[in-house]
């Protein structure tokens, strides 16, 4: 064990856990539990071969948020090649949140099938007895299959005809800022077999109902949807958020009865500037605050070089919220950064300012 273990953040920093070995939890989100917090993340080996799942989801567990210890493998890679987890598939952005009724542990994070590059774009669901599992893998699929986004007209809830279907297959997608994006095409395109779901995160509210976050419609668009009452499916209503705006890295968090979103642009592994929003409803709608970052030019343009993963709000503290962002090294997996800091409320809109250490003290009591 380390006996020094850190007692503030350092952003950028490399981060030893307890037996002093760098975090290797990347794109994570948190569970606190019985006053734990679990730190699950994409599990990365060294060089590129790290940007694709050799291990698995990594899990690790914390009493304050600066000592991690490793908790291990959460849910691992197979070694069936006819797997959906088949090693050489691609799991981004695990998040974990329990559910009271069934009392089980329920992940989800994005899944990409081994030697397709993105194309899958479906989430995958594992559930655990206990928070560090291990996970069994339930199932992969589209979410939403069957259903219609509740905030769009009725003349939009019609599957895509031929001719729509062709000129939408004759779009060049080339992802970023897409002056042709399809606002109303690629979400009916896929109604039936289930909407594309890349990046993700979890979130669930005081009444207990959950909800995923993803970046669907090639990305182009956010959905928010309602997960069933196990938490293993999607159950019906979902919606559109931002259409176009190319939201990824999605991180919701509800404060003062208002909900809250942070968010990235669509740059790949490269950093790019933040985004943020807020809404009445979890519904919607959705209204975009911008760039929540305050610095130099520098800072602004690649939110600290970093992007955004999760947002914690702290037990125990008035009004404590923590961005947690990854500052990704595509060439060296392994050794991508986190990039933690507070996230504070200033004019009716979230801000973060780099400090080169903090500690939760800045909360105050
Ligand atoms: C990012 C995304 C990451 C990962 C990466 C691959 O845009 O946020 O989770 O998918 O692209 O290039």
């Amino acid at each position: 064990m380390d006996p020094t273990p850190a007692r503030c953040f350092v952003p950028g920093a490399l981060w030893p856990d307890r037996a002093g070995v760098h975090i290797n939890a990347h794109g994570g989100g948190i569970l606190v539990d019985q006053g734990v917090y679990w730190w699950f993340g994409e599990h990365k080996v060294a060089g590129k071969a790290g940007n694709v799942a050799q291990v698995g989801v990594s899990c690790y567990a914390s009493r304050d948020l600066y000592a991690w210890e490793d908790a291990g493998i959460a849910l691992a890679v197979s070694d069936d090649p006819t797997s959906d987890l088949a090693r050489g598939c691609i799991i981004e952005r695990p998040k974990v949140i329990y559910n009271p009724r069934t009392r089980r542990f329920v992940m989800w994070f994005h899944l990409e099938l081994k030697d397709q590059g993105y194309g899958a774009a479906r989430v995958g669901v594992a559930v655990a007895e206990r928070p560090a599992g291990p996970y069994r893998f339930v199932r992969s699929f589209r979410p939403n299959a069957g259903d219609w986004p509740l905030n769009v007209p009725e003349e939009q809830k019609r599957p895509l005809d031929d001719t729509e279907r062709a000129a939408l297959a004759a779009q060049p997608f080339t992802g970023g800022a897409f002056p042709a994006y399809p606002a109303s095409g690629t979400f009916r395109r896929d109604a039936a077999g289930g909407q594309m779901s890349r990046d993700m995160t979890l979130f669930v509210d005081d009444d207990g109902a959950a909800y995923q976050v993803r970046a669907a419609e090639e990305n182009g668009t956010l959905h928010i949807a309602l997960l069933s009452d196990d938490f293993l499916g999607t159950a019906g209503p979902y919606v559109r958020v931002l259409p176009g705006r190319f939201n990824e890295g999605p991180a919701l968090f509800k404060r003062d009865g208002r909900y809250w979103l942070i968010a990235s642009d669509c740059t790949g592994w490269a950093p790019n500037a933040a985004r943020s929003a807020v809404a009445d409803s979890i519904w919607g709608p959705w209204t975009e605050l911008g760039n929540p970052c305050e610095g130099d030019a520098q800072q602004l343009a690649t939110t600290f070089e970093s992007q955004s993963t999760y947002v914690l709000r702290v037990p125990g503290h008035e009004d404590a919220y923590i961005y947690l962002g990854d500052r990704w090294r595509p060439e060296d997996a392994r050794d991508g950064r986190y990039v933690w800091l507070p996230l504070r409320f200033d004019g009716g809109r979230p801000r973060l300012r780099w400090h080169d250490r903090w500690d939760l003290s800045v909360f105050g009591r």
